[in-house]
């Protein structure tokens, strides 16, 4: 008899349910009535505090196209993770209770960058674990791809879509900001496919100077409309100069939303263009997981059933070149996959014309 743990953490993604699907069918088809799964719930809020349903096949029916996860989900960070709760609580410990009473054999975590962290502080505490990459930044190390990003550039490119008609239409320019606070993929992804004229990411500071010449090029084109697709963690080449400490107190008083409506200011004090912001913010991780992704998902599920069964634990189930692979938590844990300034995709992206203000 095995006995499973599935938790959902951090922000939400369309294919969380596909690939949680992914492991139950496959574990209930290898080990029929041999397996018994766990939901913990709300992410690792449930497992401190001894929140969970037992759950059946019929748990995991129809749930391949429907989005967020049927388990909620919580951000809990690392950082706090060996500080007590209110109530004087030792957090990995209570974890680690919920994991003996439930007996696990397994606990198979679903998330991003700081789920991982804490996965793999559970590994060092000596449990049984499996870690899925989750997130519509597809910042992991160790897997070329995550679940939830290719939904997330379908939804995000469908609005750069709808913006080129209005922003045509009245001769505008058009800044839609593009989830990705530290990394730049889900931008660069979505400002490609949907034929934006510039693109801003964190990993490639700008020069507004850059911004405006790129813009105005186009203007002197007779081109009518420019559209930026801009990360949310696009920064200045000045800003990026700045310390931490700098950098931080700058921000504390920083009187925009975002730093895509201080673009919006400068870019219509300098170009005197009249220009217009997009967030379509959250949308970016609704919905459903678009196929791409339903693939993705029950391949890696499938895969971590099939590691269960072979009690290979203290993984990170990735793909890699088309194949799926396990990659050591402890390797991968902490690692951030930034855009490289220096990959065939900017340089091409450029070829076609496309500025990132650098
Ligand atoms: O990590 C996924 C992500 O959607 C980021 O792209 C975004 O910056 C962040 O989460 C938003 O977090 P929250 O849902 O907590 O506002």
């Amino acid at each position: 008899m095995k006995r499973v743990g599935l938790l959902t953490s951090g922000g939400d993604c369309q294919a969380l349910n596909a690939t949680m699907r992914g492991v139950a069918k496959s574990l209930y088809n290898e080990l029929g009535g041999d397996v018994e799964i766990f939901g913990i719930e709300e992410g690792y809020k449930g497992l401190i505090y001894n929140e969970y349903r037992h759950m059946t096949g019929r748990d995991f029916a129809g749930i391949l196209t429907k989005g967020g996860t049927i388990l909620g989900s919580s951000r809990q960070s690392f950082k706090s993770m060996r500080t007590p709760d209110e109530n004087g609580l030792d957090k990995v410990e209570a974890m680690k209770k919920t994991y003996r009473k439930l007996e696990l054999d397994c606990l198979v975590i679903l998330g991003g960058n700081g789920t991982q962290k804490t996965a793999n502080l559970l590994r060092e505490e000596g449990l049984n674990i499996i870690h899925l990459p989750k997130t519509i930044d597809n910042d992991i190390w160790g897997t070329d791809m995550t679940f939830g990003f290719q939904s997330a550039v379908d939804i995000a490119t469908d609005c750069i879509d709808c913006i080129h008609t209005t922003a045509a239409s009245h001769g505008r320019v058009f800044i839609v900001e593009v989830m990705g606070h530290k990394v730049g993929w889900l931008t660069l992804h979505a400002g490609i496919a949907g034929g934006a004229d510039i693109v801003l990411i964190p990993e490639i500071p700008y020069d507004i100077d850059k911004v405006c010449a790129a813009i105005q090029k186009r203007t002197k084109a007779k081109k009518g409309f420019t559209i930026l697709a801009v990360a949310e963690g696009a920064i200045s080449k000045a800003d990026a100069k700045l310390s931490k400490k700098e950098y931080k107190a700058k921000m504390a008083d920083y009187p925009y939303p975002s730093v895509s409506y201080e673009l919006a200011e400068l870019i219509a004090q300098k170009t005197g263009a009249d220009v217009r912001v997009t967030v379509p913010g959250h949308t970016q991780r609704g919905g459903s997981p678009k196929p791409y992704d339903r693939v993705l998902s029950t391949r890696l599920g499938a895969r971590a059933a099939r590691m269960i069964i072979d009690e290979e634990y203290g993984y990170m189930v990735g793909i890699v070149n088309g194949e799926t692979c396990k990659v050591p938590l402890e390797d991968v844990a902490g690692k951030l996959k930034m855009v490289d300034p220096n990959a065939g995709i900017i340089e091409e992206a450029k070829l076609i014309g496309i500025s990132f203000g650098d």
